[in-house]
């Protein structure tokens, strides 16, 4: 097989931008230099090379190194070793692997310092400040390949890349592995998923040392060092490569690129460059949190995409999960126009812009995830009208969620993606959530791992189709976050790690406690939060019912779901649903309050260009007292603090329900002591007190 000629990206990809309004680059300091090295026109480049790459701040330094003709790097952190060295590499089929016969050119620097503005996410403003050096080398042998190492080092972090020229010995490449290496101490401690296994990124976080990652994780991959620091190993701007997962190989951890079915990596036609190796580093867990690297690493947006919105939305959904409803037709079919209408009446009086219907098409009878293969679009069941719904919904002053659930069905999916995108677009429903259930892809006929080159060139071919026809994905069962939503802000989010729809004994407590450190680094998540029926028997969830509201402050996504049935909300639990409703889906800032990785975390965040706050924390099996201060809000001003916490004897198990709602009058400065009760947590809305 191969992959040339076979470009699904219809409009290109991470081109340079700066579209209008939000997304564009309110400044920009450059400073360009030469390193004024072996110059071109040397008849033998020089084998040996040292570049010191430092942060703005000038505490962390890579270090790139030409160690005769080897190319390497190590990173230090104020002078400790995070890193260290490391070789750099691509094995290219059927030739020699570039690695270790390289002799330098040339190599130019540049230092950025600019800040642009987001559509949505965790913060508004966001400063891109960083140094570059680019280093250009080729082989001094045979056939004499030309290759870049692009670095990019942040104070919070340092990125590098590979870019592949266009040139004479070759116009395109296969890439049969990556050969690179992040030597940290295998010693650190490490939180990770594996990788390869059916549910893709649906599993439980493991505590591991590095030195016991035997088998293939996936990213971010976050690690405690000795030194105290806390890195996670990642990629930005993953277009048209497999996805990266790492493994142990002797005392490095080593790239191991999501093969194709033929255990290629990738097919690319030069130039080419590949994804951002990412290293972000932390003095604190927490310090992770607000990295912003990937984001920047990212082209800004080409086009204006001031039409995207970030939303919540109710679903035709969790009533599937307990077993009232189905998915497919028949008596109980969730997807009838009935019922949408009254989830829609429903929307309209808690005041959720949206409503995601699943079940509406043609394909969910018998086996689901076999019959996939057939599914049809724009084809509804009998007893479920889309026009009539969308309609009736935008008299209410309410939006459509469109589902598309493709079971990885790709080929079936790709031949109808345009009728089924113009399908919806002409009811006026401009959401949609897809789902890539089943264990691997069929593409082209064979079946392909949901992270490999093919897999990822299908996600990005969906989502600027999308783009074009003005639709917001959510993205299930998905290829991972590598900042790609600041070029193409119409991917709202993403699921890409085990969400509620697990509960009913599979989920921890403890999982939302990795998450923020985790899977969150890599971009936001539809988590499904808001299940207010904890103890429901048939689909029993590890939380606190306050818990369910803390997620929508701890685990950020630009489209919240409030996923329990609306009668809940409307006739049981109307005081907590209040923070639902009020909850922004977009910040102007994030602070991290306190955070161990596992065991508890706490976050306010500023909504966007508003000044309340909101504050939301979760702790694992066990119970604790956290301490707030209120150091973050403006001085010398009143605040009504809403607090919606966990009674004393609370419990994830058997006392779901137990919690308190209360205000208090606060200001800057003040300390608000909190228990959160085990598999618990607790929320807060913070709002400036009228004068
Ligand atoms: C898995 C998704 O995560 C879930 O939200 C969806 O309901 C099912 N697939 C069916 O599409
Ligand atoms: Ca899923």
């Amino acid at each position: 097989m191969g992959l040339f000629g076979l470009e699904k990206l219809r409009f290109g990809h991470s081109q340079n931008g700066g579209g209008n309004g939000a997304g564009k680059i309110l400044n920009v300091k450059k400073n360009i230099k030469n390193s004024g090295l072996s110059s071109v026109f040397a008849k033998k480049p020089r084998r040996e090379a040292v570049f010191e790459i430092k942060s703005p701040n000038g505490r962390l330094v890579a270090t790139f190194m030409l160690d005769k003709g080897q190319i390497c790097y190590f990173v230090k952190k104020d002078e400790q070793v995070i890193v260290r060295r490391s070789k750099l590499g691509i094995a290219v089929k059927d030739d020699r692997p570039m690695t270790d016969d390289f002799g330098l050119i040339r190599a130019y620097s540049k230092s950025i310092d600019e800040t642009w503005e987001a559509y949505w996410g965790e913060q508004r403003v966001i400063r891109n400040h960083y140094n570059e050096t680019a280093i250009y080398l080729e082989e001094t042998g045979k056939p004499n390949r030309l290759l870049t190492l692009r670095f990019r080092v942040f104070d919070d972090g340092v990125a590098f890349r590979y870019e592949v020229p266009v040139q004479n010995a070759m116009d395109k490449m296969i890439v049969a592995d990556e050969l690179t290496e992040f030597t940290v101490d295998v010693n650190g401690q490490s939180w990770s998923i594996p990788a390869y296994q059916p549910d893709r990124y649906e599993y439980d976080y493991t505590n591991k040392r590095v030195h016991e990652l035997h088998e293939s994780v996936h990213t971010p991959l976050t690690i405690q060092c000795p030194t105290g620091h806390y890195i996670s190993l990642h990629e930005a701007a993953l277009y048209n490569y497999g996805s990266m997962t790492l493994k142990l190989d002797g005392a490095s951890l080593r790239s191991d690129i999501t093969p194709l079915a033929d255990g290629m990596r990738a097919y690319v036609e030069l130039p080419f460059s590949t994804p951002w190796r990412v290293i972000m580093v932390g003095n604190s867990a927490v310090d992770l949190v607000v990295n912003r690297m990937l984001l920047n690493l990212n082209e800004p947006p080409r086009d204006d995409f001031s039409w995207v919105s970030p939303t919540k939305f109710l679903g035709i959904w969790w009533a599937m999960y307990v077993g009232e409803w189905t998915w497919a037709p028949g008596e109980r079919h969730g997807a009838t126009t009935e019922h949408a209408k009254q989830y829609i009446d429903a929307c309209a009086k808690l005041g959720i812009p949206a409503l995601l219907i699943e079940g509406w098409n043609d394909g969910w009878e018998g086996d689901w995830l076999e019959n996939g293969r057939y599914n049809k679009f724009t084809e509804a069941t009998p007893d479920f009208d889309m026009r009539a719904v969308a309609n009736y919904a935008r008299e209410n002053g309410v939006e459509i969620v469109g589902h598309h659930e493709t079971v990885g069905f790709i080929d079936n999916y790709e031949e109808q993606i345009e009728d089924a995108y113009a399908f919806l677009r002409e009811r006026g429903v401009r959401y949609i959530k897809s789902g890539y259930a089943g264990s691997k892809m069929m593409i082209n006929g064979q079946r392909e791992f949901h992270h490999s080159q093919l897999g990822v060139l299908h996600y990005q071919y969906a989502l600027e189709l999308a783009a074009e026809y003005q639709i917001m994905l959510d993205v299930h069962e998905p290829i991972k976050g590598t900042g790609i939503e600041r070029t193409w802000p119409n991917l709202m989010t993403r699921e890409g790690a085990r969400g509620q729809e697990y509960e009913g004994g599979a989920l921890v407590p403890s999982h939302a406690c990795f998450l923020p450190f985790t899977r969150l680094l890599a971009g936001g998540m539809d988590y499904t939060s808001g299940i207010f029926d904890v103890g429901n028997f048939s689909k029993r969830i590890a939380s606190t019912i306050v818990r369910q509201l803390a997620y929508y402050v701890t685990i950020y996504s630009s489209m919240q779901m409030a996923a329990d049935r609306p009668q809940l909300y409307l006739e049981n639990f109307p005081d907590l649903f209040a923070f639902i409703r009020d909850v922004p889906v977009r910040w102007e800032k994030t602070v991290p309050l306190l955070g161990e990785i596992g065991r508890s975390f706490v976050v306010a965040r500023q909504a966007w260009q508003g000044d309340e706050w909101y504050v939301g924390g979760v702790t694992n099996e066990e119970g604790r007292k956290v301490e707030l201060y209120l150091d973050f809000i403006e001085p010398r001003m009143d605040y009504v603090a809403t607090i919606y916490r966990d009674s004393e004897d609370a419990h994830y198990r058997d006392h779901q329900l137990g919690y308190v709602i209360e205000e208090r009058i606060v200001r800057r400065g003040d300390r608000i002591e909190l228990y959160m009760a085990p598999g618990g947590g607790f929320a807060i809305k913070l709002k400036k007190e009228k004068t």
